[in-house]
């Protein structure tokens, strides 16, 4: 076989090589097909109206302008906070002082509620009577019944009730989820999870008060990832401790643990949110045909290993939670409006992970296991 003349090398090696000489093709890893990234459908886009325009808004605003989506109306009591993050995402966008006027003012099809859950139930329930699907934030309600009400409320008046449980689509959970539900894992019977990071940003906000902090605001998107990484397993019962570091200076206990047993699978939690050193976060999944593992300092920089009979697997993940997450949700709701399909992120869903948070918070404040669903109010 000639060589080519130095100078003159050509790139296709395939030119180069007998066919015996030819290197073996490379088997694809399972891993490699898994679909993570969300997708937003490219013939919708409904008008959106963001309702509270507070710290997270603009995690919102800047998911839906990167995923080209209309937002038409925002919505504050406090209206420079709507001016403030119009004139920097959507110029065009008009800006009201309440809910009310922007149901009367626009025919915005969606309306995304990220006010603090104690005001929101009265705002989702006008939006509903309106006819508005609504996509609510995180954690849904403090009250399971008004939950249930408001889903029923959705149902009557034939739109979505959503929640913004956009955990599900940070690229490493997304990536485990999608895994999961892709069967590479065969049936998921152990999870361990544990995060080690500072929350103590959370002084000097009305976060500083609530008394669950840890459990309830922050941890509801891992007790949603236990259903959805364990998802043919049923919680039995849950067990749960939580306790003040030495050197915190508020509220809310910052150290929480949570112990979780299913008919045929078990998961742990842990939360040490006021680590200032070395901060790391851990996902542990295992399958009766595969383990996934994912590793990092925080959220947002995870790596993932997916380990088969096929060998292990490194996806190269792309994007962070914020704003993946919540490109996901909104766009998971989009697409099964107009798919006319059941959504991933339903309300009803929703209080099933909302249920089991609750126990856990019941348990650590009794001393005693609890079932999920039983603890229909946040306690404390
Ligand atoms: N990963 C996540 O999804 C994530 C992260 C942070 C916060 N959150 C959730 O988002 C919610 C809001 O958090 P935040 O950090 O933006 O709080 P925030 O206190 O910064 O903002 C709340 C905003 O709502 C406005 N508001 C209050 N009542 C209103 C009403 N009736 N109508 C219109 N606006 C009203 C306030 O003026 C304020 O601007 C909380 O439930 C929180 O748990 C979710």
């Amino acid at each position: 076989m000639t060589q080519p003349a130095p100078g003159n090398r050509r790139t296709d090696l395939t030119e180069l090589v007998s066919p015996q000489e030819a290197l073996p093709t490379r088997k694809a890893h399972p891993g490699e097909l898994v679909k993570y990234r969300p997708q937003r459908p490219d013939d919708y886009d409904p008008g959106i109206v963001l309702v509270g325009c507070g710290g997270i808004a603009r995690h919102h605003l800047e998911a839906y302008r990167d995923a080209g989506l209309s937002v038409t109306g925002l919505v504050d009591v406090n209206l420079a906070a709507a001016t403030a993050l119009r004139d920097r995402f959507y110029p065009d966008a008009q800006v009201f002082q309440n809910h009310h006027d922007a149901l009367r003012a626009t025919d915005a099809e969606v309306f995304d509620v990220a006010t603090h859950p104690q005001v929101r139930p009265s705002i989702i329930r006008d939006c509903l009577r309106a006819r508005r699907h609504v996509l609510s934030q995180k954690p849904f309600v403090l009250d399971l019944d008004v939950g249930q009400q408001l889903v029923e409320l959705a149902d009557e008046m034939g739109v979505y009730l959503a929640v913004n449980q956009n955990g599900r689509w940070a690229p490493h959970f997304s990536y485990m989820r999608e895994a999961v539900a892709a069967g590479l894992l065969g049936e998921t019977f152990a999870l361990r999870m544990s995060v080690d990071w500072d929350h103590t940003w959370v002084a000097g906000t009305a976060f500083e008060h609530v008394k669950h902090l840890v459990l309830y605001d922050y941890a509801i998107h891992w007790f949603d990832m236990v259903r959805c990484l364990l998802p043919n397993s049923r919680v039995e019962r849950v067990y749960a401790t939580t306790t003040r570091a030495p050197h915190q200076a508020i509220m809310p206990a910052l150290l929480g643990q949570v112990l979780i047993e299913l008919d045929n699978a078990q998961a742990t939690m842990t939360f040490d949110a006021i680590v200032r050193h070395s901060p790391q976060e851990r996902t542990y999944l295992a399958g009766t045909q595969g383990v996934a593992l994912s590793l990092g300092k925080g959220n947002n920089d995870q790596q993932v290993t997916l380990t088969t009979d096929e060998g292990a697997y490194h996806p190269n993940l792309i994007g962070k939670w914020f704003p993946d997450g919540f490109r996901g949700t909104m766009c998971e709701l989009l697409s099964s409006i107009r798919e006319k399909r059941p959504t991933l992120i339903s309300a009803a869903d929703n209080l099933q992970s909302l249920g089991l948070c609750f126990a856990a918070i019941d348990s650590a404040q009794s001393g005693e296991p609890k079932r999920p669903g039983q603890t229909r109010q946040l306690p404390g």
